[in-house]
């Protein structure tokens, strides 16, 4: 045996080694791919046959020690090993990102069906309530809506309405002063003022003023700061069939259409003459009951003749044209309508009592 022929025989039998090498290693990544679950773990096969010291890699590596006459031949296999190989890595990888997409697109799916979730709604206030009704009733009637100042001078609040420094009707309306001429407004009959003298010489004048008032009270029926709408008529020849007419429609309107409504003789400095209104009770139709102390009334308005002193305070002259006034506790029309025995339940913020009130037509509150 010649050092030759040993020579060649090794190299002959490199040849066959690294065919069946070759072989051996075309199977295995064939099974290693077909094992791979994600694609990292494909990445780490390709690593491992294909990677700079990779299974394969090495294998081509061992070409240079094969005889020159067969390295065409096994560089052949050997790039036909690699690129199969590396097909089947590509292929692999496909289906694996199909399968990937598909399990995204299935643990991410959006069901548009899927009813959305419903935010959640506030209520109005009863308070609110009973204004916007008390407005869309007047308004209904043609009357427009003015505004006044919340702090208002003494001279508007009371001496323009007839209520002078000393005089005594000051007392039911304890006052909030910031100096002895400005005052937090006790009432919205300022508005009358304030309004005529914006609109003389203007007619009809036919507003409702609606806003806050305050005043130092505070027990169940009383609070500081609530709530008023003031009306006001101005035009030749009204009288107080206007009054009564307009404040039937109103009640009707507002409490139901067998409501009725009382006239009582009063005082109020700024009409004359001058009277409470009261409406058949709401609750017991007028048999008597707890909210009507058994008379069968409640009473809801002061109402009257405006004053001619202060149709001229106002602008206007009393000789030409007469007018009628009314103001009205919106408080007291949410209690009457919602059966609220507390003022304070209007103001304590309490959700759990709020919640129970949507307005007309939106149905009762959910739980
Ligand atoms: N301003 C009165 C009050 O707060 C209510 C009132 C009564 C207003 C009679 C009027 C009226 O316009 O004519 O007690």
């Amino acid at each position: 045996m010649t050092s030759d022929s040993r020579t060649r025989k090794g190299k002959t039998e490199g040849y066959d080694g690294l065919v069946a090498r070759l072989d051996t290693a075309r199977g295995a990544a064939r099974a290693a791919i077909e094992q791979a679950g994600s694609a990292a773990a494909l990445e780490e096969v390709r690593v491992r046959f294909l990677g700079r010291s990779g299974e394969l890699t090495q294998v081509l590596r061992g070409l240079g020690q094969v005889d020159a006459a067969l390295r065409p031949e096994l560089g052949r296999i050997a790039n036909e090993v690699r690129a199969g190989v590396e097909g089947h890595l590509t292929a692999r990888g496909l289906r694996l990102d199909a399968v990937e997409l598909s399990r995204r697109l299935e643990a991410e799916r959006v069901d548009i069906t899927l009813p959305g979730t419903t935010p959640r709604r506030g209520t109005y206030h009863p308070v609110s309530l009973a204004m916007a009704d008390v407005e869309r009733v007047f308004t209904s009637m043609g009357f427009e809506v003015a505004e006044g100042p919340d702090i208002e001078t003494d001279w508007y609040n009371f001496q323009a309405l007839n209520m002078p420094r000393d005089h005594p009707a000051r007392d039911m309306q304890a006052s909030f002063y910031f100096t002895a001429d400005v005052v937090l407004r006790t009432q919205t009959s300022p508005v009358q003022i304030r309004y005529m003298r914006a609109n003389t010489p203007a007619l009809p004048v036919k507003i409702i003023a609606p806003g806050r008032v305050y005043r130092c009270d505070d027990d169940a029926t009383h609070s500081p700061v609530f709530h008023q709408v003031e009306g006001l008529v101005v035009d030749r020849g009204i009288t107080m069939g206007d009054l009564k007419g307009v404040l039937d429609v109103f009640a009707r309107e507002l409490f139901g259409p067998t409501t009725r409504t009382r006239f009582r003789p009063s005082y109020f400095p700024f009409t004359e003459p001058s009277a409470e209104v009261d409406v058949s009770c709401t609750i017991c139709g007028g048999s008597g009951c707890r909210t009507c102390k058994n008379s069968g009334w409640i009473e809801i308005l002061g109402a009257g003749l405006v004053h001619p002193q202060v149709l001229r305070n106002g602008g206007y002259d009393p000789e030409v044209v007469s007018g009628f006034a009314f103001g009205l506790g919106i408080e007291r029309v949410a209690m009457l309508r919602y059966g609220i025995a507390d003022i304070r339940l209007l103001y304590g913020g309490d959700v759990r009592f709020l919640r129970q009130f949507r307005p007309a037509g939106e149905g009762r509150a959910q739980a």
